[in-house]
């Protein structure tokens, strides 16, 4: 027995031996992946040092600070710029195989645009990666993650098309300095968060007008980049390349013919907009999804639909645009027809789904995530049925609370959903890894600091930002070593009923 399984004893109060219901023990195989993941806006700080200009988040914190929940932006965040030591020695106490993190992109070309190299910038990678190598720890590079440069936004940012170009000349200078030494690499974090949800433009949250157009052109942007990859590098650095979708599972509030309906629209509009296009045999956005765009465009008195279609060459520079599938997940949401009526043409009104989530199911401290650990199994079925079982990677999956090291709930969550993921690879999934969000308290956006997804806490009232480890890094310390997710401490409330899986025949006959 060794440190890590004593305090855990000693800290859980009820805890069983096995996950699940038919007391089965199922572990991860040797090969599959544990990391964590960080993203640069949220914990590098350092905001305008050595060069760094000013990107669409540092202009939007600053300009209105009252939007922000407790008015922690940023600027400092957990200073990793200056103490990215710390965070590899923290991943090294995880024992984790790899550390998501994403580069700023105004770090790296500070007008926006490949005339300007930052070699302080590329440095500041460099030393992270070099850091990670030198124990073991495989870096997977995320090329945005939210903060676009200001000076692009000033120009359109992701509705202008050469953005394509523009990400494609980022994407070359990293591919030309790291190729050799970063093997994971991801283009874009959550086309729809960016496009759709606001956080791309949290100043002027584009919408209603801008909406589809980011949506076309992020995801060209992507396929150029993954293009670049695979015709100049990947022979000879053997990398791959995916992109990472906010895939949340969507079912029906309860079994009626108008909430099924309601489900797979919302499931149409928020994974498969973004998964068909590279993912489907045909290509292009989901017929569905078209079809009902184009027809409120018409009735809006519109010449075109506000979706804009796809050409033939562009469906063929999509279609297998991604080595691997970046699925973030982290809660699950129930479905019902949209009752009310919106004014303008808008997504939502498009969408027409109203979505909550079960009366029971416990809470985080973010108004959007409940838990629902079957979810992530039923979205991994879903995606094997529909794409045809893509290699797949959890590339965020998370918890939040307040402050406070002893996080029993993120404990019990983290384990029913990675038992849950199992479930999914006996089914079929083909799960190359796991990546817990977070490693750390960070920057939550809007949120601030009021929403914590650590696995460690952090002081964000000490000059040097102190990070201290939760139960839930302990627990994921040895999760990682035994591999087996329900070994120890899982509560029993949370063991995975396995009666409650589709029925592994009925997943394969349904293809
Ligand atoms: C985003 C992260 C964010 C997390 C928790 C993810 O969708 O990629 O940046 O912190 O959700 O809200």
């Amino acid at each position: 027995m060794n440190l890590v399984f004593i305090i855990l004893c000693v800290l859980s109060t009820s805890h069983v031996t096995y996950g699940y219901t038919d007391n089965k023990v199922r572990r991860f195989k040797d090969g599959f992946m544990f990391g964590v993941a960080t993203s640069a806006y949220q914990i590098e700080g350092a905001w305008n040092e050595d060069g760094k200009s000013e990107s669409v988040w540092d202009r939007y914190t600053h300009a209105h600070p009252e939007d922000i929940a407790d008015r922690i932006n940023g600027d400092v965040a957990c200073d990793s710029y200056h103490r990215y030591k710390r965070d590899v020695q923290m991943l090294r106490e995880l024992g984790v195989d790899h550390y998501r993190f994403s580069v700023a992109w105004t770090r790296i070309l500070p007008t926006g645009f490949k005339d300007e190299i930052n070699e302080e910038g590329l440095r500041y990678y460099e030393n992270l990666i070099d850091e990670l190598l030198k124990y073991n720890i495989q870096p997977m590079v995320t090329l945005y993650h939210f903060d676009m440069p200001q000076s692009l936004q000033d120009l359109g940012g992701w509705t202008n098309p050469l953005i394509v170009n523009w990400f494609e000349d980022y994407a070359r200078v990293l591919f030309d300095r790291f190729a050799s030494k970063v093997k994971y690499w991801i283009t874009i974090n959550q086309p729809s968060s960016v496009c759709v949800d606001g956080f791309g433009d949290p100043a002027l949250n584009v919408k209603e007008n801008g909406d589809y157009t980011c949506v076309k052109y992020i995801l060209l942007a992507h396929a150029k980049v993954y293009r670049l990859y695979e015709n100049q590098f990947k022979s000879k650095h053997k990398g791959s390349v995916g992109i990472s979708l906010d895939i949340n599972w969507i079912d029906p509030y309860n079994k009626t013919t108008e909430n099924d309906e309601a489900a797979e629209r919302a499931r149409s509009f928020k994974i498969g907009l973004y998964m068909n296009p590279i993912w489907s045999k045909h290509g292009d956005f989901p017929d569905k999804v078209k079809s009902i765009i184009a027809k409120k465009s018409e009735k809006q008195g519109l010449e075109q639909s506000r979706l804009p279609s796809l050409s033939a060459d562009e469906i063929k520079l999509l279609k297998g645009s991604a080595d691997f599938l970046g699925m973030n997940h982290y809660t699950t949401f129930l479905a019902t027809p949209a009752r009310d009526e919106h004014k303008s043409p808008s997504f939502a009104d498009d969408l027409g789904v109203h979505l909550t989530h079960g009366a029971e199911w416990i809470a985080s401290k973010s108004p959007w995530l409940k838990n629902a650990p079957y979810g992530i199994y039923k979205a991994c079925v879903n995606i094997n049925q529909e794409y045809d079982y893509p290699p797949v990677f959890i590339t965020e999956h998370g918890w939040s609370t307040g402050p406070g090291r002893r996080d029993t709930r993120r404990v019990a969550v983290l384990t029913a959903y990675l038992a849950a993921l199992l479930l999914a690879v006996e089914d079929g999934t083909e799960l190359k890894g796991y990546t817990a969000w977070s490693l750390m308290d960070n920057v939550e956006w809007r949120a601030g600091t009021s929403e914590r997804f650590g696995l460690y806490e952090v002081d964000f009232d000490s000059a040097n930002r102190t990070r201290l480890v939760r139960t839930s890094g302990l627990v994921y310390k040895h999760i990682i070593e035994s591999r087996d997710p329900g070994d120890g401490w899982m509560p029993s409330s949370y063991r995975i009923n396995v009666s409650d899986r589709l029925q592994k025949r009925e997943v394969r006959e349904e293809l």
